[in-house]
């Protein structure tokens, strides 16, 4: 019979919750870190069942039954174990494995490199500790990283020689096989093959079952152009399905409930010789959804822990821009903000674990990092860089694939918006005009009446002009009941007796008896000094008085939403306030 490859049966294992197979056919309910039910292999009455998902097993108190998924589909759905594994793997969404000759080729060249992999890696492990090498090791331990750390992560060093190819020709390693490794390649005229990372410290990679991938190289000499170099990619290496450490930081998910992940093989390193194991790296790439997903498989959390420089923000911020699509409901994702562009390792061998662990708790989580980081690059508080700001926001909350949870990131973006810049900028707003008002008399006034009675007074002071554009005058909306009916009567006198003069309508206006006329002559006594004017200079004005009273008249409207939108967050009270915010003025 074809054996299914191991890493083909563990990705399904990987990607399933036993609970989700097992609770098919048995109903289970959680306790503890458990999920217990009846035991579909007795008749009982009282559950002795349990299934746990951390540790992959269900287990039958009564009937001592134990195993995992497969065995599972086997014993109680009689399956056979091929049916089981297709079964299983189509559950997991995974192509069906088929036995081509192609396959078990593979299969077998995995093996061998694997093995290569290996001897490659405690080769170098060895050669860092020789006593021609030692500035290498005397460069890591200078980096404070203690010897059993070096002993963890099998940090090794590669020397230009051919002692490597050599030692693994002997061995009966073809130099095929050598070069499919990505360790060596071929030097076409001299025909000999040259280790890819000689000269480096090397950082062996394995993947979540614990096997050689790969590895990075990290050259000490500051005149060598890549600081780092990597192992190409290969069937078996694929950088974005990877995260370096993880197959360790995996096991920490008994005790901890998040997964830092940062840059550099150092940061892991570094973090890890303080005693902090939870931490993987994304290997120089961009973030993919399949590390986010093999990261969330394992820890309900998800701490990006990236460089406080500008391009360690800018990847940080572009893993928020890929995390925001395909976020699930109870898996969080959080951003921790390294200070001063210092990386995790800088941060550590500075401050100590417990000033890192300060930092952790101000993490911010996704939609704060989305909002500041947004926020910083506002150039200032205008309507149209707030109704920006608000596209973006909005427009990034749209492909969140949660239906439930892009309803709440816009609701969210949204008041922080107003309650964050809007409110805010308002305060500051306010505290300007007062400051600024001298003019005690007109302090007693408020800006629309201070506006409207200085219009009724310049189409009282030019009844012949008005006379000329007197239907656009009866159209303006006052909004005192004053003013208001001044302008009606006003429009009255003109249509009624034209060719009268300024001070013959006043005369006329003290006759009507308007209540509180008294108020508008007292204004108009004091601000005489209108000078002569032609029809032109008279409809701008005009204009220009209208457009003000629009824009008073806005900026109120604008005020009592978001007095009404301060007291009742409603989603309607906002959109009617940022519409009129990014209205056209009139
Ligand atoms: P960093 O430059 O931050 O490296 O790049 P580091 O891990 O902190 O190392 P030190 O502290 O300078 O020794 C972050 C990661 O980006 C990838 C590597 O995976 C590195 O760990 N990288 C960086 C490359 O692949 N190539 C490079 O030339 C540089
Ligand atoms: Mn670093």
């Amino acid at each position: 019979m074809m054996k299914y490859p191991k890493s083909y049966l563990e990705e399904i294992t990987q990607r399933l919750k036993v609970s989700d197979v097992v609770g098919g056919t048995v109903k289970l309910t959680k306790r503890g870190k458990e999920f217990v039910g009846l035991s579909p292999f007795t008749n009982e009455k009282t559950p002795s069942f349990t299934v746990n998902d951390e540790k992959g097993f269900y287990h039958c108190f009564s009937s001592g039954e134990h195993g995992g998924i497969f065995d599972f589909l086997v014993k109680i759905e009689k399956m056979t174990f091929g049916d089981a594994v297709r079964k299983l793997a189509a559950k997991a969404g995974m192509p069906e494995y088929r036995f081509t000759k192609q396959n078990v080729e593979q299969e077998k060249q995995e093996k061998r490199s694997g093995k290569i992999f290996e001897l490659f890696f405690s080769y170098c492990f060895k050669n860092l500790h020789r006593e021609e090498n030692k500035q290498h090791l005397e460069y890591l331990l200078n980096r404070s990283i203690k010897r059993e750390t070096i002993e963890f992560f099998q940090l090794g060093f590669c020397d230009d020689s051919d002692r490597a190819s050599e030692h693994f020709k002997k061995l009966g390693f073809s130099e095929k096989e050598l070069i499919e490794t990505g360790i060596f390649y071929l030097n076409e005229q001299k025909r000999t093959l040259v280790p890819r990372f000689k000269n480096r410290i090397i950082f062996p990679i394995k993947n979540l079952f614990n096997y050689y991938i790969g590895c990075g190289g990290r050259t000490v000499l500051s005149s060598v152009p890549a600081k780092y170099i990597n192992s190409p990619e290969t069937i078996f290496f694929k950088k974005g399905n990877n995260l370096y450490n993880f197959h360790n930081a995996k096991k920490e998910s008994k005790h901890s409930d998040y997964l830092l992940m940062v840059e550099g093989y150092m940061d892991v390193v570094s973090l890890f010789n303080h005693g902090i194991k939870n931490v993987c790296a994304t290997l120089g790439t961009a973030i993919t959804d399949n590390q986010i997903n093999l990261a969330w498989r394992n820890f309900k959390n998800l701490v990006i822990c990236f460089d406080g420089d500008s391009s360690g923000i800018a990847a940080a911020y572009r893993a928020a821009e890929k995390l925001i699509k395909i976020l699930k409901p109870n898996h969080n994702v959080f951003f921790m903000i390294m200070p001063n562009g210092m990386d995790p390792d800088d941060y550590v061998n500075k401050y100590g674990t417990d000033r890192f662990y300060q930092l952790l708790d101000n993490k911010k989580n996704l939609t704060e990092f989305i909002f500041d980081y947004n926020v910083g690059s506002l150039k200032d508080f205008s309507p149209a860089s707030l109704s920006n700001l608000e596209k973006t926001l909005i427009d990034l909350s749209d492909t969140v694939e949660d239906q439930i949870i892009k309803k709440y990131f816009k609701g969210y973006f949204k008041n922080q918006i107003f309650e964050k810049l809007i409110k805010k900028n308002k305060n500051k707003l306010n505290k300007f005009q007062i400051s600024n008002s001298f003019d005690k008399e007109r302090l007693n006034m408020s800006e629309i009446e201070i506006k409207e009675y200085s219009l009724c007074q310049l189409l009282i002071k030019f009844p012949e002009y008005s006379g000329k554009i007197i239907e656009q005058i009866s159209e303006i909306n006052f909004s005192l009941e004053l003013t208001n009916q001044i302008k009606l009567k006003f429009v009255n006198f003109i249509l009624d007796h034209p060719g009268l003069s300024s001070s013959q309508i006043l005369e006329l206006f003290q006759k009507e008896k308007i209540k509180n006329f008294d108020d508008f002559n007292k204004f108009s006594n004091k601000n005489i000094s209108v000078a002569k004017i032609d029809l032109d200079t008279f409809v701008n004005l005009v204009d220009d008085y209208k457009r003000q009273l629009e824009d008073i008249a806005k900026r109120r409207k604008i005020e009592e939403l978001e007095n009404e939108f301060s007291s009742n967050m409603s989603e309607q009270a906002y959109n009617e306030l940022i519409s009129l915010k990014n209205s056209p003025n009139a």
